[in-house]
Protein backbone atom coordinates (compact mmCIF):
# COMPACT_ATOMS: atom_id res chain seq x y z
CA UNK A 1 0.00 0.00 0.00
CA UNK A 2 1.33 3.70 -0.95
CA UNK A 3 1.61 6.16 1.57
CA UNK A 4 0.32 9.49 0.71
CA UNK A 5 0.14 12.49 2.77
CA UNK A 6 -3.22 14.57 3.18
CA UNK A 7 -2.00 18.13 3.39
CA UNK A 8 -1.03 21.40 2.02
CA UNK A 9 1.40 22.46 5.09
CA UNK A 10 4.71 22.15 3.10
CA UNK A 11 6.71 21.67 6.55
CA UNK A 12 4.22 18.49 7.02
CA UNK A 13 5.33 17.05 3.59
CA UNK A 14 8.90 17.84 4.06
CA UNK A 15 8.65 16.00 7.60
CA UNK A 16 6.83 13.20 5.77
CA UNK A 17 9.26 12.86 2.82
CA UNK A 18 12.00 13.06 5.31
CA UNK A 19 11.12 9.80 6.52
CA UNK A 20 11.76 8.13 3.30
CA UNK A 21 8.25 6.21 2.70
CA UNK A 22 6.34 8.94 1.23
CA UNK A 23 4.55 8.11 -1.94
CA UNK A 24 2.54 11.27 -2.72
CA UNK A 25 0.52 13.95 -1.70
CA UNK A 26 -3.21 14.94 -1.77
CA UNK A 27 -4.17 18.35 -0.60
CA UNK A 28 -8.47 19.91 -0.87
CA UNK A 29 -9.55 23.26 -1.59
CA UNK A 30 -10.23 23.23 2.46
CA UNK A 31 -6.91 22.14 2.93
CA UNK A 32 -5.11 24.60 1.04
CA UNK A 33 -7.17 27.22 2.20
CA UNK A 34 -5.67 26.31 5.82
CA UNK A 35 -2.38 27.55 4.63
CA UNK A 36 -3.69 30.85 4.38
CA UNK A 37 -3.23 30.70 -0.05
CA UNK A 38 -5.03 33.31 -1.92
CA UNK A 39 -5.63 33.59 -5.73
CA UNK A 40 -4.86 31.90 -8.84
CA UNK A 41 -1.62 32.38 -9.11
CA UNK A 42 -0.53 32.06 -5.70
CA UNK A 43 -2.68 28.37 -5.72
CA UNK A 44 -0.10 27.52 -8.79
CA UNK A 45 2.83 28.44 -7.07
CA UNK A 46 2.07 26.60 -4.18
CA UNK A 47 1.12 23.25 -6.10
CA UNK A 48 4.73 24.05 -8.04
CA UNK A 49 6.20 24.23 -4.37
CA UNK A 50 4.98 20.84 -3.38
CA UNK A 51 6.03 19.33 -6.63
CA UNK A 52 9.28 19.91 -5.90
CA UNK A 53 9.51 18.26 -2.24
CA UNK A 54 7.65 15.76 -3.57
CA UNK A 55 8.45 13.78 -6.77
CA UNK A 56 6.13 11.34 -6.60
CA UNK A 57 2.15 11.78 -7.58
CA UNK A 58 0.22 15.62 -6.06
CA UNK A 59 -3.82 15.92 -6.16
CA UNK A 60 -4.56 19.20 -6.91
CA UNK A 61 -8.41 19.39 -7.15
CA UNK A 62 -10.13 21.72 -9.36
CA UNK A 63 -12.80 24.17 -8.26
CA UNK A 64 -15.35 24.39 -11.22
CA UNK A 65 -17.96 22.31 -11.25
CA UNK A 66 -18.92 22.53 -15.02
CA UNK A 67 -17.68 20.36 -17.52
CA UNK A 68 -15.79 23.24 -20.17
CA UNK A 69 -14.29 24.66 -16.71
CA UNK A 70 -13.37 21.08 -15.19
CA UNK A 71 -11.26 20.63 -18.00
CA UNK A 72 -9.92 24.48 -18.60
CA UNK A 73 -9.07 24.33 -14.59
CA UNK A 74 -7.35 20.31 -14.93
CA UNK A 75 -4.83 21.17 -17.84
CA UNK A 76 -3.84 24.37 -16.06
CA UNK A 77 -3.31 22.31 -13.19
CA UNK A 78 -1.65 19.39 -15.12
CA UNK A 79 0.76 22.37 -17.10
CA UNK A 80 2.22 22.93 -13.55
CA UNK A 81 4.30 19.19 -13.32
CA UNK A 82 4.05 15.87 -14.88
CA UNK A 83 3.81 14.51 -11.55
CA UNK A 84 0.14 16.53 -10.62
CA UNK A 85 -3.07 14.42 -10.95
CA UNK A 86 -6.50 16.34 -11.56
CA UNK A 87 -8.83 16.00 -8.55
CA UNK A 88 -12.55 16.14 -9.38
CA UNK A 89 -15.36 15.76 -7.67
CA UNK A 90 -17.67 13.15 -8.04
CA UNK A 91 -20.58 14.74 -10.15
CA UNK A 92 -21.86 13.98 -13.44
CA UNK A 93 -19.57 16.97 -15.36
CA UNK A 94 -17.44 15.74 -13.40
CA UNK A 95 -17.47 11.87 -14.79
CA UNK A 96 -17.24 13.47 -18.14
CA UNK A 97 -14.23 15.46 -17.67
CA UNK A 98 -12.95 12.36 -15.92
CA UNK A 99 -12.96 10.60 -19.28
CA UNK A 100 -11.62 13.44 -20.82
CA UNK A 101 -8.53 13.84 -19.49
CA UNK A 102 -8.85 9.94 -18.99
CA UNK A 103 -8.64 10.02 -23.41
CA UNK A 104 -5.84 12.67 -23.29
CA UNK A 105 -3.59 11.47 -21.09
CA UNK A 106 -3.80 13.26 -18.00
CA UNK A 107 -4.26 11.82 -14.52
CA UNK A 108 -7.00 11.87 -12.19
CA UNK A 109 -8.26 11.18 -8.18
CA UNK A 110 -12.18 10.96 -8.33
CA UNK A 111 -12.73 12.82 -5.39
CA UNK A 112 -15.72 12.83 -2.59
CA UNK A 113 -16.82 9.06 -2.98
CA UNK A 114 -18.96 7.57 -0.49
CA UNK A 115 -20.59 4.52 -2.34
CA UNK A 116 -19.49 1.36 -4.46
CA UNK A 117 -22.13 2.68 -7.15
CA UNK A 118 -19.75 5.94 -7.48
CA UNK A 119 -16.72 3.88 -7.34
CA UNK A 120 -18.16 1.83 -10.19
CA UNK A 121 -18.62 5.39 -12.28
CA UNK A 122 -15.32 6.83 -11.60
CA UNK A 123 -13.64 3.42 -12.70
CA UNK A 124 -15.48 3.21 -16.05
CA UNK A 125 -14.57 6.83 -16.90
CA UNK A 126 -11.00 5.85 -16.46
CA UNK A 127 -10.19 7.65 -12.83
CA UNK A 128 -6.56 7.13 -11.97
CA UNK A 129 -7.23 6.94 -8.75
CA UNK A 130 -11.46 6.74 -6.16
CA UNK A 131 -11.21 8.29 -3.36
CA UNK A 132 -13.72 6.92 -0.73
CA UNK A 133 -13.67 9.54 2.80
CA UNK A 134 -13.73 6.75 5.21
CA UNK A 135 -13.71 9.01 8.16
CA UNK A 136 -16.93 11.09 7.03
CA UNK A 137 -18.50 7.65 6.50
CA UNK A 138 -17.51 6.77 10.44
CA UNK A 139 -18.67 10.02 11.58
CA UNK A 140 -22.38 8.97 9.64
CA UNK A 141 -22.42 6.08 11.71
CA UNK A 142 -21.37 3.62 8.73
CA UNK A 143 -18.04 1.60 8.75
CA UNK A 144 -15.85 3.59 5.81
CA UNK A 145 -13.62 0.73 5.86
CA UNK A 146 -16.03 -2.03 4.66
CA UNK A 147 -16.63 0.10 1.90
CA UNK A 148 -12.38 0.07 0.61
CA UNK A 149 -13.08 -3.11 0.97
CA UNK A 150 -16.26 -3.53 -0.85
CA UNK A 151 -14.52 -1.31 -3.89
CA UNK A 152 -11.28 -2.96 -3.81
CA UNK A 153 -13.11 -6.26 -4.70
CA UNK A 154 -15.27 -4.99 -7.22
CA UNK A 155 -12.25 -3.47 -8.74
CA UNK A 156 -10.43 -6.65 -8.72
CA UNK A 157 -12.92 -9.16 -9.79
CA UNK A 158 -14.40 -6.58 -12.70
CA UNK A 159 -10.31 -5.69 -13.97
CA UNK A 160 -10.39 -1.95 -13.17
CA UNK A 161 -7.20 -0.41 -13.14
CA UNK A 162 -8.56 2.76 -10.88
CA UNK A 163 -6.65 2.79 -7.54
CA UNK A 164 -8.42 3.17 -4.37
CA UNK A 165 -7.01 5.54 -2.60
CA UNK A 166 -8.45 5.56 0.70
CA UNK A 167 -8.82 9.41 2.27
CA UNK A 168 -10.51 11.18 5.14
CA UNK A 169 -8.21 8.88 7.82
CA UNK A 170 -8.26 10.02 11.01
CA UNK A 171 -5.88 7.98 13.07
CA UNK A 172 -3.53 5.24 12.78
CA UNK A 173 -6.22 2.17 12.86
CA UNK A 174 -8.03 3.44 9.71
CA UNK A 175 -4.29 2.77 7.65
CA UNK A 176 -3.67 -0.81 9.51
CA UNK A 177 -7.46 -1.93 8.21
CA UNK A 178 -7.17 0.12 4.72
CA UNK A 179 -4.13 -2.39 4.53
CA UNK A 180 -5.78 -5.05 5.63
CA UNK A 181 -8.90 -5.04 3.18
CA UNK A 182 -7.14 -4.08 0.19
CA UNK A 183 -6.73 -0.43 -0.54
CA UNK A 184 -4.09 0.91 -2.98
CA UNK A 185 -3.34 4.07 -1.26
CA UNK A 186 -3.77 5.80 1.89
CA UNK A 187 -3.83 9.66 1.97
CA UNK A 188 -3.32 10.23 6.09
CA UNK A 189 -2.61 13.45 8.05
CA UNK A 190 0.96 13.30 9.46
CA UNK A 191 -0.53 12.74 13.36
CA UNK A 192 -2.19 9.30 11.89
CA UNK A 193 1.21 8.24 9.62
CA UNK A 194 3.47 9.26 13.15
CA UNK A 195 0.80 7.22 15.02
CA UNK A 196 1.62 4.22 13.76
CA UNK A 197 4.95 4.40 15.18
CA UNK A 198 3.39 4.04 18.92
CA UNK A 199 3.30 1.45 21.28
CA UNK A 200 3.81 1.65 24.71
CA UNK A 201 5.86 -1.73 25.12
CA UNK A 202 8.08 -0.17 22.55
CA UNK A 203 8.46 2.78 24.72
CA UNK A 204 9.33 0.29 27.88
CA UNK A 205 11.66 -2.21 26.44
CA UNK A 206 13.64 1.13 24.61
CA UNK A 207 14.20 2.66 27.83
CA UNK A 208 15.40 -0.69 29.90
CA UNK A 209 17.61 -1.53 26.89
CA UNK A 210 19.63 2.15 27.28
CA UNK A 211 19.56 1.54 31.15
CA UNK A 212 20.82 -1.70 30.85
CA UNK A 213 23.69 -0.16 28.66
CA UNK A 214 24.46 1.93 30.41
CA UNK A 215 25.76 -0.66 32.86
CA UNK A 216 27.94 -1.77 29.83
CA UNK A 217 29.76 1.47 30.06
C1 LIG B 1 -9.30 13.54 0.33
O1 LIG B 1 -8.44 13.45 -0.52
C2 LIG B 1 -9.51 14.66 1.21
O2 LIG B 1 -8.48 15.59 1.00
C3 LIG B 1 -9.47 14.33 2.67
O3 LIG B 1 -8.93 13.05 2.92
C4 LIG B 1 -10.70 14.63 3.41
O4 LIG B 1 -10.47 14.38 4.77
P1 LIG B 1 -11.38 14.99 5.92
O5 LIG B 1 -12.65 14.23 5.98
O6 LIG B 1 -10.56 14.78 7.17
O7 LIG B 1 -11.59 16.45 5.59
Amino acid sequence: MKFFIDTANLDQIREANDLGILDGVTTNPSLMAKEGIKGTEAILKHYKDICEIVQNPVSAEVISTDFAGIVEEGKKLAAIDPNIVVKVPMIKDGIKAIKWFTDNGIKTNCTLVFSAGQAILAAKAGATYVSPFIGRIDDSNWDGVDLIAQIAHIYRSQGFNTQVLAASIRNALHIVRCAEVGADVCTCPLSSILGLLKHPLTDLGLAQFLADAKNMQ
